[in-house]
């Protein structure tokens, strides 16, 4: 009988979700500017558990105060925040909701108003008119590399202790597990470069460092690139390998994307939306990957990017190239998106592109994410969210705020906090 969204997954932990549909990782910014969490996460959380999926993943979480792919972001280094991140796991965690944490350092993709140097695999800026966000980072030493390794293990096992029930690897969308696997943005000549066993080591030790403080009980997955979309990047034949050895080594979930902020595949703000029912199907963005890497991938697959109706959903987990769909946007714009799906409802999400009508903002992934994290402050303060904001007010907004909180947090950090 092929899969339904209604039907429970056994993960390799012994982990069984309650359905198909699963929360992907949404930044949220809703921490502190000493980035700690906060009550609205709570009251975000909660609204999603009730709201129906299985699995809820949360936004990224960062594993250095230091480095930031945003300001606002949570980060967790040490147990300095046990009491507030026990209550945002037990928000989650209503309703036989299962919660993960997106574990995630930026390397280069921390913007200008946060680091003035960031660190990354290789001492490589990024291309115009992505170098006017991003400053030229510096190449990280050997040691500072174990060291990271190591900050993501510690982080697991805090985000253990708190009561999530998970945590995952941010590998995609050019962040620094997804800089170490490019062989652009990696150019090291040490054990940490060069061949793909070489660039995919950092991923497999953060993987192994985090095995070892967490048990095989306490599930751990990853979120990877189908490919970087980008000229002598990760490709996809490079990705299914990583995805192979990955799951070989024992992933509870594989789940796939694809893109960066260079090449925002995976808001699909290049991709037409489909017109008709019988092309729903296609409306993930990277379901014919998903196809290819299924035989060759013994871990639960999750595919996200693109689904918005009851329909896509439903062929798409029939279709047996997947066994979890994830939704982001979706989400943000209706928080019971997941339960009209289960109980059968036949719903189109309202999600469509968000234009300023300046070209150069419109074909980056920021406007995309600056529009919706404002939808996700909403629904953190107990508010609906506002479908209808236009995305220039909502850009000059979100650039004011975005300068603000970087100059907080640089007076904060200054001053020690
Ligand atoms: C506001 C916002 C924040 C996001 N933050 C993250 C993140 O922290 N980690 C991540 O892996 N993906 C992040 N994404 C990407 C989503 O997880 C997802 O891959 C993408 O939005 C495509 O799915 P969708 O079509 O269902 O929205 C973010 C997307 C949005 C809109």
């Amino acid at each position: 009988m092929s899969t339904r969204p209604q039907d429970t997954l056994t993960l390799p932990s012994g982990t069984v979700l309650k359905n198909r549909l699963a929360k992907s990782a949404m930044s949220e910014a809703l921490g502190t500017v000493d980035n700690r969490p906060t009550e609205a996460l709570n009251t975000l959380y909660g609204r999603w558990a009730r709201g129906g999926c299985g699995l809820l993943i949360t936004g990224n979480v960062m594993v250095d105060r230091q480095a930031l792919g945003e300001p606002n972001n949570v980060a967790v280094e040490d147990y300095r925040d046990m009491a507030s991140l026990k209550a945002w796991a037990k928000a989650a965690r209503q309703n036989g909701t299962e919660a993960w944490v997106q574990l995630n350092h930026p390397g280069k993709q921390s913007p200008n108003v946060l680091s003035s140097q960031p660190v990354a695999p290789s001492a490589i800026p990024f291309d115009a008119p992505h170098n006017r966000f991003f400053n030229t980072p510096r190449a990280l030493e050997s040691a500072e590399i174990e060291a990271l390794i190591e900050r993501f293990a510690k982080s697991a096992a805090i985000m253990r202790a708190a009561g999530f029930t998970g945590v995952q690897i941010h590998g995609a969308h050019g962040y620094l597990v997804s800089q170490f696997l490019s062989p652009h943005h990696n150019q090291r000549t040490d054990q940490w470069g060069g061949s793909l066993d070489n660039r995919m080591r950092f991923v497999t030790e953060v993987y192994q460092a985090i095995r070892r403080e967490v048990g095989s009980s306490f599930n751990v997955g990853i979120k990877m690139n189908s490919a970087d979309f980008q000229r002598g990047g990760f490709t996809q034949e490079e990705s299914m390998i990583v995805a192979e050895v990955m799951s070989d080594l024992g992933m509870d979930l594989v789940e796939i994307s694809g893109g960066t902020y260079a090449s925002p595949e995976m808001t699909g703000v290049n991709k037409k939306a489909p017109q008709k029912a019988s092309t729903r199907a296609r409306e993930a963005y990277f379901m014919d990957y998903a196809e290819k890497v299924r035989e060759r991938v013994k871990a639960p697959l999750m595919i996200t990017g693109g689904f918005r109706s009851t329909e896509g959903l439903e062929s798409a987990l029939a279709s047996g190239a997947m066994d979890l769909a994830g939704l982001a946007r979706p989400l943000a714009l209706d928080a019971d998106f997941a339960m009209k799906v289960l109980n059968g409802e036949s719903v189109v999400s309202d999600v469509a592109p968000i234009k300023t009508g300046i070209k150069m903002v419109d074909k980056m992934a920021l406007m995309e994410t600056a529009w919706y994290t404002r939808q996700l402050a909403r629904l953190g303060n107990g508010k609906q969210p506002m479908p209808n904001e236009g995305g220039f007010s909502s850009l000059m907004k979100v650039m004011a705020t975005m300068s603000y909180r970087g100059f907080r947090t640089r007076v904060n950090r200054v001053a020690g906090g």
